[in-house]
């Protein structure tokens, strides 16, 4: 009998974590190299959120087990987020709070996914929705959105991949990995195939809600079209805007079954998630805003030196995405090309293989993001880096021989 569980051979490690990783030990051995692998922002937690979370250890408030999802000052400040950003109304009732987004994602599918039933995932995907998806017991069901849509899927294929299995579509705008984002028409076109199929649930992923460019307005799916308000799981987390992604603080408002489901499941595995940290989110949500759209002038910058720089790199191509703090360039045009090591290029795992050999630029190809060939950069780093990184990747594609 094998000890480990068949589960686990539906699933693989994290490609975003593995390449951080192997960026981290090449460092730690001596070499060069940048690290564009990571999908967190480069800039430290604000103040007054740190100094809320010291008051609440030094008040004795972080030192005890609290509600399984969530202290009662927590979900009322998310649900004046919801109301105040997404014209959302949500009672504490309807709110979940876990360990991340991620959690939260992970303990809606175990709490709703029966073996075969499908979920609707557009490609490019994020890392985790697949997975989670087959450890749960359900089948991942993705449609490709291809470069010439700005990665985006059309309401036809949307309508096409659902079928009488299908139990949910996760839906993520602004993406990552492309940072695409669906503007109010075309989020508008894939609400109305929902409303055509009452019996599918939308797990809407706005993680990077706050983080666009250019004017583009967020809206948020159940915002738009209320009559998914009842089978609409609204995501969204303090990792990304706030700067939190070691907090581990991630929420959703939904239909209280499902709220009251996901609390059993956390009830017998994490309990909650930790009290300081939920403190810390109280004063992120309430407290002041205006590091956000600083944040974001520099994102913009940074995303337009990447969009910038990449399309002179020979056979690259980047479309300039809405949101997020990533870019998805095709290398499609370097596919069959040769490598300084003598290696052929044949996907863009071998791309990416290649660029960190030869130049120490670690990027994540985009096959583990279910479209390739491709790669993704996170350009949540240092701008002196990134262009450096630029740089590297121009001479890395100058260097590659017919
Ligand atoms: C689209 C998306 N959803 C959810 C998450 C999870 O965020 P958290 O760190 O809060 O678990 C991430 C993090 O990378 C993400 O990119």
């Amino acid at each position: 009998m094998a000890f480990l569980a068949d589960s686990l051979k539906r699933i693989k490690p994290s490609a975003t974590i593995g390449v951080t990783d192997k960026a981290r030990a090449l460092k730690a051995a001596g070499r060069d190299v940048i690290g564009l692998g990571a999908g967190e922002p480069d800039f430290d937690t604000p103040d007054n959120i740190k100094e809320a979370a010291i008051r609440a250890i030094r008040e004795g408030r972080a030192s005890k087990y609290t509600n399984v999802d969530g202290i009662a000052e927590l979900k009322a400040a998310v649900a004046r987020k919801f109301k105040r950003e997404n014209g959302l109304d949500y009672q504490p009732s309807q709110i979940t709070i876990g360990v991340g987004g991620k959690h939260v994602i992970y303990n809606a599918m175990m709490a709703t996914l029966n073996p075969g039933e499908e979920v609707v995932i557009p490609a490019p995907y994020w890392v985790s929705y697949p997975d989670i998806v087959m450890l749960a017991g359900g089948e991942p069901v993705c449609i490709e959105g291809p470069m010439d849509r700005a990665y985006k899927i059309s309401a036809e294929q949307l309508d096409r991949a659902i079928t009488p299995k299908t139990k949910w579509l996760i839906f993520n705008s602004p993406s990552n990995p492309t940072g695409a984002a669906y503007s109010r028409d075309e989020l508008k076109a894939l609400t109305d195939v929902l409303v055509k199929h009452p019996h599918v649930h939308l797990l809407s992923d706005d993680m990077y809600e706050h983080l666009v460019y250019d004017d583009f307005e967020f809206y948020s799916p159940a915002q738009l079209e209320p009559s998914l308000y009842e089978r609409t799981l609204t995501l969204n987390g303090v990792s990304k805007a706030y700067c939190m992604t070691g907090w581990r603080i991630g929420f959703a408002g939904g239909p209280e079954p499902l709220i009251k489901a996901i609390a059993k499941i956390q009830s017998q595995s994490t309990t909650n998630p930790a009290a300081v940290s939920q403190w810390a989110a109280v004063e992120a949500l309430d407290g002041p805003k205006d590091f956000i759209p600083k944040h974001n002038k520099v994102f913009k910058e940074r995303r337009d030196l990447c969009v910038s720089m990449l399309n002179q790199a020979n056979g690259i191509k980047c479309p300039t995405p809405e949101g997020a703090f990533y870019v998805y360039p095709s290398c499609a045009g370097t596919m069959g090309k040769t490598a300084p090591s003598g290696k052929k290029l044949a996907n863009d795992e071998d791309f990416v293989t290649e660029l960190l050999e030869a130049e120490g630029v670690a990027v994540v190809h985009g096959s583990a993001f279910g479209l390739g060939p491709a790669f993704r950069i996170s350009y949540a780093t240092a701008t002196t880096a990134l262009e450096e990184a630029c740089r590297r990747i121009q001479r890395f594609c100058g260097n590659l021989k017919a």
